[in-house]
Order: C-alpha cells, then sequence, then structure tokens
C-alpha cells in the first residue's frame, strides 16, 4: 500500500499534498515519528511487530525489526552522527560514480528495497520522481524524514519485491543490494521488468560470493554454505544469496546487459582493513588496481550491473 492509505501513529493524520507521488517540499507535517499503512504483502504485518518469518529469506526482515530496536543509530546511517556515516556515503558515491550516466534525466524511478533512503535521496536532488518500497516499516518512516524538503516527489509503499504494487510504468528501476536477499530474484525481477517502460534500465548490485565470505562482516559458521550453493542462512538474523558473476549473468539473461562491474573490495570489502582511510578518489584507484590484478579480482564485495529491458 502506499501513503494516501498511511496514518501517523501518533496525533492527527494531516492531509497529503496533491499527489501521488508527493512534492518532498510539502511533506514536514509528516517527517516525524511512524505511519502505519496496509501492507502490500500479507506476510509483513507481524513480522514488524517482532513475530516470527514465515521463511528463511524473511528472516533478514526479523533480524532488521530486533537492530532497529538494539541499535537504531547503526541503521539510520543517512543521520550524519550515525557511526557508518561517512563509510555508507562513501559505498554510495562509488555506485554514483559507476551509475550516474545511466540515470534518466527525468522522470519517476522505483527504489526497489529502499531502506532508510540512501538512493532515495540521491535521486530526489537530481529532481527524480521516486517510488521506495521496502518491506521494512522502519526503513520507510526515516526514507519519509530523510526526504522532506528536498527537490523531487516521493511515494512509499510497504511491500515486498514479490508483491509490487501496481505502479504507473516508471522510467528506471535501483535495486541497490536487494536481489540477494530476496527468495526468488527471478520472480522479483520480472515483476520489476513489468513496472518499467519499454527500454528503461535496471540500476541493481548484489553480494558477491568470496568477497562476502572475505569481508569484516561475513558470518562465522557459514563457510559451508559458500562452498556448496552459496546461500548463507543464520536462523532468525540473516538469508543471503551469494552470486558470481555466472549467476548474475544468468539471472539478468533476459535484459540486455550494459554493465557488469565487480566493485566494493574497499567501503565494507576484504580490504577495508588494509586500505586504511581512504576519500572517494584513492577508493577509486585502488578498486581499478584489484580489478586488474587476477589474484584479487575475484575477492569482489559485491557486484553492480546495470541492463536494459528489451524494447
Ligand atoms: C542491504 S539493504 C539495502 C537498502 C538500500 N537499497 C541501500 O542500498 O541502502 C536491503 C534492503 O532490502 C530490503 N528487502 C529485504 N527483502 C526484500 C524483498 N523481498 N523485497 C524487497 N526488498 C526487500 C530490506 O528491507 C532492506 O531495506
Amino acid at each position: 500500500m502506499a501513503l494516501s492509505k498511511a496514518h501517523l501513529l501518533s496525533g492527527s493524520t494531516p492531509p497529503l499534498p496533491p499527489g501521488p507521488p508527493y512534492a518532498c517540499a510539502a511533506l514536514h507535517s509528516w517527517s516525524d515519528g511512524g505511519f502505519w499503512m496496509p501492507p502490500g504483502d500479507a506476510r509483513l504485518a507481524d513480522l514488524h511487530d517482532g513475530g516470527p518469518s514465515p521463511s528463511a529469506p524473511l528472516d533478514n526482515l526479523e533480524g532488521l525489526v530486533r537492530a532497529w530496536s538494539d541499535h537504531p543509530e547503526w541503521l539510520d546511517f543517512l543521520d550524519p552522527s550515525a557511526p557508518n556515516h561517512a563509510d555508507k556515503m562513501l559505498e554510495r558515491a562509488v555506485y554514483a560514480h559507476h551509475w550516474q550516466k545511466y540515470l534518466p534525466e527525468a522522470g519517476r524511478m522505483l527504489d526497489l528495497g529502499g531502506g532508510c533512503g540512501r538512493f532515495a535521496v540521491w535521486l530526489l536532488d537530481q529532481g527524480l520522481d521516486v517510488e521506495v518500497v521496502d518491506p521494512d516499516l522502519r526503513s520507510l518512516w526515516r526514507t519519509l524524514k530523510h526526504a522532506t524538503g528536498r527537490a523531487g516527489r516521493l511515494d512509499l509503499h510497504w511491500t515486498t519485491g514479490e508483491h509490487l504494487p501496481d505502479l504507473e510504468p516508471v522510467d528506471a528501476v535501483l535495486a541497490a543490494e536487494v536481489l540477494c536477499y530476496v527468495e526468488d530474484p527471478a520472480r522479483v525481477l520480472e515483476n520489476a521488468r513489468r513496472t518499467l517502460k519499454p527500454g528503461g534500465r535496471l540500476l541493481c548490485s548484489v553480494e558477491s560470493r568470496w568477497g562476502w565470505a572475505s569481508a569484516p562482516d561475513a558470518h562465522p559458521g557459514t563457510l559451508d554454505a559458500l562452498l556448496t550453493d552459496g546461500l548463507v542462512h543464520v536462523p532468525n538474523d540473516v538469508w543471503v544469496r551469494t552470486f558470481t558473476e555466472e549467476s548474475l549473468r544468468e539471472l539478468l539473461a533476459d535484459w540486455t546487459l550494459e554493465q557488469l562491474v565487480p566493485t566494493h573490495y574497499i567501503p565494507s570489502g576484504p580490504f577495508a582493513a588494509v586500505a586504511g582511510d581512504l576519500d572517494l578518489e584513492g577508493v577509486l584507484a585502488y578498486e581499478e588496481r584489484l580489478r586488474a590484478n587476477p589474484v584479487t579480482r575475484p575477492l569482489n564485495r559485491a557486484w553492480m550491473a546495470v541492463a536494459r529491458k528489451p524494447v
């Protein structure tokens, strides 16, 4: 469901500005605190209240709900006081370096699995309109808070990629670090494709198998999964499908692939500790060298891809 069906959790619910989507400049009365809307995927309501997840891939959401209560400061990382704010912004700058040229100059985008709005605010600042979909309602609250007052227009949808809302076709879809957390990425991609205009682009990234295994936040006890099907499951906490170049190419086989870049060797990747503090220029220079070296090339933490929906 969308903001038009939402009500604030405390106080009276103010009217929305004309839309959807809604001008971020006019959303101030919505931006503090939480709101509720009927979930577009029926599995989400229980999870929001801390209930058990109905399937292993939704364990990520169970983990997220717990994390919002235990250490929210790490999750709301667009807040400049968050301990990981600088790292997350540096990561986004790496993505922007590779993706900026593929964005539409104007129009509407779907930010699928948008989280707390890291990419939504980047798109809004460029005057684009953004439809954010995420199964974690608390993340949507933060997206609204951080989007308020910016350029562009916004709508929020509390649902999953498996149950995408029926949207007017969008000019591009962004799914950063999302397809690796969904149960059936082919189905989610098919839904995204239906939502895209012909010739529209998908910009996506996924966790990569060997970089994930050697990254600072890899989970103990998951080596067996990495040596077999690459499906990492930490019950009630984390579920990740790690990708190889072949498995990502296979997933995107029906699309016209325009970019496939191994990335994140340094931000959140296996070389973070040895790289030390770097600015964007320093990170990009090292990433280039790590990609060029045949030993380090397969140790990327993530894959970044851009693909076009065939006309
Ligand atoms: C690693 S975060 C990435 C968030 C954001 N794209 C970013 O890069 O900052 C993964 C996001 O995927 C969302 N997610 C998990 N399962 C999903 C599903 N089935 N459909 C859509 N999004 C999902 C999570 O709620 C979370 O916000």
